[in-house]
C-alpha cells in the first residue's frame, strides 16, 4: 500500500533530518553558551571616578578629537568650559618641535528644556605632518589641560591600521569595563569607529543633558588622545516634542562635530573619511535615505569616488543592522537594506559595522539582493562580493543586553553572544585586516570571536567565481 510506504518515507526523512541538526547543518553558526555574571547595567553615579571634573573652577572637560578633513592631516579639537566662555584657542607642537602653533576656534551653547550647556568650543587644526606625535593645550594658566594624539600615515593601499570599534556605549559599570577593556588590549586601537548611541542622557526625565555632560567627562581618557569617528544612533535624537524640544540631535550636533564639508555631505549625519588604507562611509538610520533623499544621493556619489587602488579597504558604519538574528529590534534595518545593500554588493563593501541591538553578531558574507517580492529567492544566499555584517552593540548601556535570539540560529548568522564587549579591526596590507571581538569577562588578550577578513577588492577577484549562489532557505524548504 502506498499510505505505509509514504509513512516509512516520511519517518527515515524525519530522522534523517535529525541527524542533520545534529551535525548543525540545520542551524546556521554559532550561539555560545557563554554564560555572564549578573547584569547590573545601572548609570555610574555622578560622583563617579570617571565623572569628575578637572580641577579649577571652568577648567577645560569633556575633551575629544575626531578627524577634521578627508585625508588625516586635520583634528577637530572639541572641549566644554561650564561656566565662562574661556579662550577658544588650541596651542599644539610637534613632539619633536620647537616650534609653537596655535589655531582659534568657536564656541556654541543651546538650551534644552530647563538645561542650558556650557560654552562648547571646537577647534580644528590643519596642516599636520603624518604619522606624528602632536601636544596640545587648551584653556589659560593654571586651567590649562595638555593632552596629545598621533596622526595616521599618509593614506595609501598598504598602510596597516587598527581600529577600535565600539558601540551603545551609555555610562554604566559596563560601559567602564568596555572603555578599559579597548585600553588594556594589547591590540592597541588607532581611531575608534564608534557606531552610535553615546550617552543615554535621554533615558532620564526630561533628557537631563547633564548626563551628555557626565558622558563626555568619563570618554575623555581616550576621546582626548585618540579620534573617535562618530556615528549619529537613536539615542541622539533627542527628539521629545511633549516638552518642547522637537529639534532632532540637538545635543549631539551642538557637542560632536565631523569633517562633512570634506566628503561634500550635506549633513553632519553621513559623510566620510579617508585614514590610511580605509575608506569609511558613516550613514545615519535615523534620517532619510529613500530613493532622491539627500542621503541616499551623496551615497551614490560617494561610492563611485573611492579608489581601490588608493583605499583598498571599504568600511560602512551605521547605527541599526541590517543582518540581525536578535528578537529586539528584529528586522528594524530592512528598509535601509532593501535601498543599499545592493550598492554594498556592487561596490564590494568589506565590512559593515552597526549598534543598536545590545549583543554581538557577525554574519557569513551574504546578499539578499536577488529577491523581488515575485521570485521566490526571499532568503539571504552566500555571495563572495557582499560585506560581512558585525554588530557591535555590546558597549555596556543602561538598557542592558538584549538575549532573546531567533531560533534556530539562520544560517546567515556565523556567530553571536549576548556579551559586553568591543572589537578591533587590525588592517595589515590591501589584502588581509584582522578582526577580534573581545568580551569583558576575559582577560585583556583574550578574543571571543575572530575573523581574518581578505579584501574583497583585491582578493575577490582571485578568487573562484561564485555565479550560483546557494540560497540559504532552511532545510525543509
Ligand atoms: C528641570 O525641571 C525638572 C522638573 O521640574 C527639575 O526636576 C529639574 O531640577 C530642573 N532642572 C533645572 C536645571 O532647573
Ligand atoms: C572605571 O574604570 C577605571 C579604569 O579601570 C577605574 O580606575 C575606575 O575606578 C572605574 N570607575 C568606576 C566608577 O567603576
Ligand atoms: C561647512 O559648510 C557650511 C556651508 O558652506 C558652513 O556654513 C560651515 O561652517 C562648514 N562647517 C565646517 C565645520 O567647516
Ligand atoms: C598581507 O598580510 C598577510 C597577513 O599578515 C600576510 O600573510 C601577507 O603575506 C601579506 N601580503 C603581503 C603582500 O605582504
Ligand atoms: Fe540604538
Amino acid at each position: 500500500m502506498g499510505v505505509p510506504a509514504f509513512r516509512l518515507g516520511f519517518s527515515v526523512l524525519l530522522v534523517f533530518a535529525f541527524v542533520l541538526c545534529d551535525l548543525g547543518v540545520c542551524n546556521g553558526g554559532i550561539t555560545s553558551r557563554f554564560v555572564r555574571d549578573d547584569d547590573a547595567s545601572s548609570d555610574m553615579p555622578l560622583d563617579s571616578d570617571v565623572f569628575r571634573p578637572p580641577p579649577g573652577k571652568n577648567a577645560p572637560q569633556q575633551v575629544h578629537i575626531t578627524q577634521g578633513d578627508s585625508e588625516g592631516k586635520s583634528v577637530i579639537i572639541s572641549w566644554v568650559t561650564p561656566d565662562k566662555p574661556g579662550s577658544n584657542r588650541v596651542v599644539y607642537w610637534a613632539e619633536n618641535s620647537d616650534t609653537r602653533n596655535h589655531a582659534e576656534g568657536y564656541f556654541v551653547s543651546y538650551k534644552y528644556f530647563n538645561y542650558t550647556s556650557g560654552y562648547i568650543h571646537h577647534c580644528t587644526i590643519n596642516d599636520l605632518e603624518y604619522d606624528t606625535k602632536y601636544f596640545y593645550v587648551i584653556g589659560f594658566g593654571s586651567l590649562s589641560r595638555r593632552f596629545w594624539f598621533t596622526t595616521p600615515p599618509k593614506v595609501g593601499p598598504d598602510v596597516p591600521y587598527t581600529f577600535g570599534l565600539i558601540g551603545d556605549l551609555g555610562q554604566t559599570h559596563h560601559s567602564n569595563r568596555t572603555l578599559t577593556h579597548y585600553e588594556l588590549n594589547p591590540t592597541k586601537g588607532q581611531t575608534v569607529l564608534f557606531v552610535g548611541d553615546l550617552s543615554y542622557a535621554d533615558r532620564y526625565p526630561f533628557h537631563d543633558n547633564t548626563r551628555w555632560d557626565s558622558w563626555g567627562r568619563f570618554v575623555e581618557r581616550s576621546t582626548a588622545y585618540q579620534p573617535w569617528i562618530w556615528t549619529a544612533g537613536n539615542h541622539e535624537l533627542d527628539s521629545a516634542p511633549e516638552i518642547g524640544e522637537s529639534e532632532p540631535f540637538k545635543p549631539y550636533l551642538h557637542r560632536y562635530r565631523v569633517p562633512h564639508n570634506a566628503s561634500d555631505g550635506s549633513s553632519p549625519l553621513w559623510y566620510s573619511i579617508k585614514r590610511a588604507s580605509a575608506y569609511i562611509i558613516v550613514l545615519s538610520s535615523y534620517s532619510s535615505f529613500v530613493k532622491s533623499s539627500p542621503q541616499y544621493k551623496w551615497l551614490a556619489n560617494e561610492l563611485e569616488k573611492v579608489n581601490r587602488d588608493e583605499t583598498p579597504w571599504l568600511i560602512v558604519l551605521m547605527h541599526t543592522p541590517m543582518y540581525s538574528s536578535y528578537v529586539h529590534h528584529y528586522m528594524e534595518g530592512e528598509s535601509m537594506r532593501v535601498v543599499f545593500e545592493p550598492w554594498f554588493v556592487k561596490y564590494k563593501v568589506d565590512v559593515v559595522f552597526a549598534g543598536h541591538v545590545h549583543a554581538y553578531e557577525r554574519s557569513e558574507r551574504i546578499s539578499n539582493i536577488e529577491y523581488n517580492v515575485v521570485n521566490g529567492l526571499c532568503s539571504p544566499a552566500y555571495n563572495i562580493e557582499a560585506p560581512v555584517y558585525i554588530t557591535i552593540g555590546d558597549g555596556g548601556n543602561s538598557e542592558g543586553l538584549v538575549s532573546e535570539m531567533t531560533e534556530p540560529q539562520p544560517k546567515y548568522s556565523a556567530y553571536r553572544e549576548a556579551s559586553y564587549g568591543h572589537g578591533t579591526l587590525d588592517i595589515k596590507n590591501r589584502t588581509h585586516a584582522y578582526f577580534a571581538w573581545h568580551r569583558n569577562q576575559d582577560e585583556y588578550a583574550v578574543e571571543a570571536d575572530s575573523l581574518w577578513l581578505h579584501n574583497r577588492e583585491w582578493i575577490s577577484t582571485k578568487l573562484p567565481q561564485s555565479s550560483e549562489m546557494t540560497h540559504l532557505s532552511s532545510a525543509a524548504a
